[in-house]
């Protein structure tokens, strides 16, 4: 089943648009701080007070063999920009440039009916299938071995989702042993005479996708799923002990086993997998009604859900008394809401559709802002999250035959590629609130008004750099914000770089006839000392970087 029967299945259960409600008592909790300064807003930076020391991978992103992603979109034989292997240099170039750090492939609703052997070998001899899940035709000639190879030229880790669909513990085992033992077995020396002497030493590993959801190949009962994981899981760790398992976790709160499904599957699967996985999509029209203040709050249910997911797992954790804690894979986020009925989900048989080809505007960006600051928030617990998806689909890149241009989302995200680095600070953020109705809709019985903070702030600092940086959203439409950085234990002395992103235009697009639409401008810097006072406009996502004593 597609994307398309994923929408039905919300629709049948009547749960879309029903998050934001589920909400409000954690929102009126991440308010409450807020609510003792309703005038002045104020950050307190302190270096000793750090979530974690950032692992870059939760600013990871996601290529599915899906429409123009990688056809067309990073692979194109036929491209002006092509290189010797067939991939889009200009593309390369922008991707290697953010310093995306971790890349999942090859799905996606696709991995669950993949037979990666199809993608290996040589070309001329892969054959052309049918893509179930998108309903396209597959050509096999970007395969496991070209994926690698790309991901060493942008620079980036891979992250392989394998196929619990269709698939076995038998298919992925033989997988992990062609991509990661060294010679002398049955795959290993596959892979040797497909060129590929050296192990790929793939490290991270999604044990299926979205099992949960009956539009998914091959969906199974979370039991059922968790003894497959267990068992897959098992006979990878003797093929490959190093290797960072990822269990198949909710595909979202919508779904009637939220929940439910990520516990049952831990109950089987905890000791054997290092994490599990979350995926959520956002959107301002069912879930909101349209209302940009409640859709500019969507990242506090982010935060919301990370929280929930992390307690099944320690809740499991306690039943089974184990000492280790799983992390998470936040490995499927982003704003979806436009393109995902109809034509834009039906690949239709061809080779590479447009499908899932969303046009962000500035008020998406904003809130990829948002959900950006909600993930260097909880880095204590999330390791690694993927912008979903990097290249034509849902992505932050687009292309046609003549070059790219950069989505509005595209900025915040390459941010917090650039200037999220060290340590997540702890920060103490009081901020005005504005009030926001959730419906009441089924099965959530809180509906009224919810306080929502109009400032909400992320940092991080690096020590040995000395520099620290400040990601702030303001989500007052209609008026600009004092804001003050009182800063404890140092002072900064320069401030490197103040940017806003920010229009009159919420709906405001980028596209190849006007690519700077929505694009970052300089912000005038605040006045460097142990209190600075930031005036953050109206509706817009900013970045403050500064050097540090
Ligand atoms: O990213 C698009 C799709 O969204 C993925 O294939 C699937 O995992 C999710 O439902």
């Amino acid at each position: 089943m597609d994307c398309f029967s994923r929408r039905q299945f919300l629709r049948s259960t009547s749960m879309a648009g029903a998050s934001l409600a589920a909400s409000s008592s954690w929102l009126a909790r991440a308010a409450a701080s807020a609510q003792d300064t309703p005038r002045q807003a104020r950050v307190i930076i302190d270096p000793d007070r750090c979530i974690s020391t950032l692992d870059r991978n939760i600013f990871g992103s996601f290529i599915e063999h899906l429409g123009r992603a990688v056809y067309e979109g990073i692979y194109d034989p036929a491209s002006k920009f092509a290189d010797q292997n067939g991939f889009r240099t200009d593309v390369l170039k922008e991707i290697k440039g953010l310093g995306v750090p971790i890349i999942r492939y090859p799905g996606g609703n696709f991995v669950s009916g993949y037979n990666w052997l199809d993608g290996v070998g040589p070309k001329k001899d892969r054959p052309r299938v049918l893509d179930r899940a998108w309903n396209a035709t597959e050509t096999n000639q970007f395969g496991i071995n070209e994926y690698v190879t790309w991901c060493h030229a942008v620079g980036a880790e891979p992250l392989i989702g394998t196929n619990f669909g269709t698939g076995t513990p038998e298919t992925t085992v033989a997988l992990l042993e062609y991509c990661n033992v060294d010679k002398g077995t049955k795959w290993s020396e596959l892979r040797r005479a497909h060129g590929f002497e050296k192990p790929h030493g793939i490290k991270y590993w999604c044990l299926g996708n979205e099992m949960d959801g009956p539009w998914q190949i091959g969906h199974i009962p979370a039991t059922q799923y968790g003894i497959k994981a267990r068992d897959a899981a098992r006979q990878m760790r003797e093929v490959d002990p190093s290797v960072k398992l990822i269990a198949c976790g909710s595909s979202g709160p919508f779904m009637p086993t939220y929940l439910e499904w990520d516990q049952q599957t831990l109950e089987q699967c905890y000791e054997e997998v290092d994490a599990i996985s979350l995926h959520r999509y956002f959107g301002n029209a069912e879930e909101t009604g349209g209302d940009t203040a409640r859709y500019l709050a969507m990242n506090l249910d982010m935060d919301r859900q990370i929280y929930e997911i992390m307690a099944v797992c320690d809740l499991v954790r306690g039943r089974i008394r184990s000492s280790k804690r799983l992390w998470l894979s936040f490995d499927e986020w982003n704003v979806w809401y436009r393109a995902r009925s109809g034509n834009a989900v039906d690949g239709q048989r061809q080779v590479a559709p447009h499908l899932l080809e969303e046009i962000y505007n500035l008020e998406d960006a904003l809130l990829v802002g948002g959900l950006l600051n909600t993930l260097i928030r909880r880095s204590d617990r999330v390791r690694v999250a993927c912008l979903a998806q990097l290249v034509n689909v849902i992505a932050p890149i687009m292309t046609n035959q003549n070059g790219l241009f950069r989505q509005t989302i595209y900025h915040p995200y390459a941010w917090a590629l650039q200037y999220a680095r060290g340590k997540a600070l702890d920060l103490a953020v009081t901020s005005p609130v504005y009030e926001i109705t959730s419906p009441e809709r089924p099965p959530f019985r809180t509906a009224g008004s919810i306080s929502v903070p109009y400032l909400d702030v992320s940092g991080t600092i690096d020590v040995e750099d000395k520099t620290a940086s400040l990601f702030i959203l303001n989500r007052d439409l209609e008026r600009a914000r004092d804001l003050d950085l009182v800063w404890r234990e140092t002072t900064p002395t320069r401030v490197k770089t103040c940017q806003v992103l920010t229009g009159s235009d919420l709906k405001a697009v980028n596209g190849f006839d006007a690519p700077d639409q929505v694009v970052p401008k300089p912000l005038d810097a605040p006045q460097v000392g142990s209190k600075m006072a930031l005036k953050v406009p109206a509706r817009s996502y900013v970045l403050v970087n500064l050097g540090l004593s």
